[in-house]
C-alpha cells in the first residue's frame, strides 16, 4: 500500500464552499482534490494499492481528515468538478470524533487532523515529499509500507514538520524545480511505479474519464 497525506493548512473541513469558484471559497481544496486524483486515479482505472488522506485544517468544522481507500472506493471521476461534489457529499456528514468513521464505501472522515493519521497509517516509513532535500531517485525507499506527506500551496508549517520529524520521517525531493502538489504525488506514484511490479485495476467501470 503507496500512502500519500495531503496538510491542508486552510482548506476548508465542511461542506460551505461554492463549486462555481473553489478555489476561490473553500481555502484552496481544489489543491487537494488534484492530488487526490494524482495519487488515485490512472488512465481507465483506479489505483488500489493507493490511500489518500487529505487533512482538512480550515474553517469553522476544522480539524478533519478524509481517507479514501483505492482497495474500496466504487466510482471516483477525474475531473475537479466531480471530485468536488464528491467532497461536498462526504463533508456534510456529521462526523467529528477523532477515528475514522465510514461515510461511503471506501471513504471515512475522522474530526481530527494529522494525529488521526498517524494512528490510522501503524507501521510505516514516513517521508516528507519537499523541495531542496535528498533526491527521490537516490533514496532507498520502502516500497512496502511508505507514506509520503505532501504539502499543499504554502507548503508545510513548522509544527507539522517538527512532528514528522519526531515520528522520524526522511525528507526527500521529486527534482530540483518546485512543482505543484498533485504533480509531485504524480512523480513520487511514479517513482514507486517503477520500482514495483505494480497492478493497476482497470477494469471497465472502475472509473469515468481518461
Ligand atoms: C506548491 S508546493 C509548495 C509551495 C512553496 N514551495 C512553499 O512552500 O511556499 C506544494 C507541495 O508540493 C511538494 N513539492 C513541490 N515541489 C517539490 C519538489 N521539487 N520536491 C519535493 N516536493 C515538492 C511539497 O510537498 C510542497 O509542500
Amino acid at each position: 500500500m503507496r500512502r500519500f497525506v495531503i496538510i491542508g493548512h486552510k482548506a476548508h473541513a465542511s461542506a460551505d464552499f461554492s463549486l462555481v469558484d473553489l478555489a476561490g471559497t473553500s481555502g484552496r481544496i481544489d489543491v487537494l482534490l488534484g492530488c487526490l486524483r494524482a495519487a488515485m486515479l490512472v488512465s481507465h482505472g483506479l489505483r488500489r494499492d493507493a490511500v489518500v488522506y487529505l487533512v482538512l485544517l480550515g474553517g469553522s468544522s476544522a480539524p478533519r481528515t478524509v481517507r479514501v481507500r483505492g482497495d474500496e472506493v466504487s466510482f471516483l471521476r477525474p475531473d475537479e468538478r466531480s471530485l468536488a461534489v464528491l467532497m461536498k457529499k462526504v463533508l456534510a456528514a456529521p462526523v467529528s470524533g477523532p477515528g475514522f468513521c465510514r461515510v461511503r464505501p471506501g471513504i471515512a472522515v475522522a474530526g481530527e487532523g494529522i494525529e488521526a493519521v498517524i494512528r490510522d497509517l501503524g507501521a510505516c516509513t514516513r517521508y516528507v515529499v519537499e523541495e531542496g532535500s535528498p533526491d527521490i531517485r537516490a533514496a532507498n525507499l520502502d516500497l512496502s509500507h511508505p507514506a509520503f506527506f505532501v504539502g499543499d500551496h504554502g507548503g508545510f508549517d513548522e509544527a507539522t514538520r517538527t512532528r514528522l520529524r519526531q515520528l522520524g520521517a526522511s525528507s526527500v525531493a521529486v527534482g530540483p524545480v518546485s512543482v505543484h502538489a498533485a504533480d509531485a504525488v504524480v512523480l513520487v506514484s511514479n517513482e514507486l511505479d517503477r520500482r514495483t511490479v505494480h497492478a493497476v485495476d482497470a477494469a471497465p467501470g472502475a472509473a469515468a474519464g481518461s
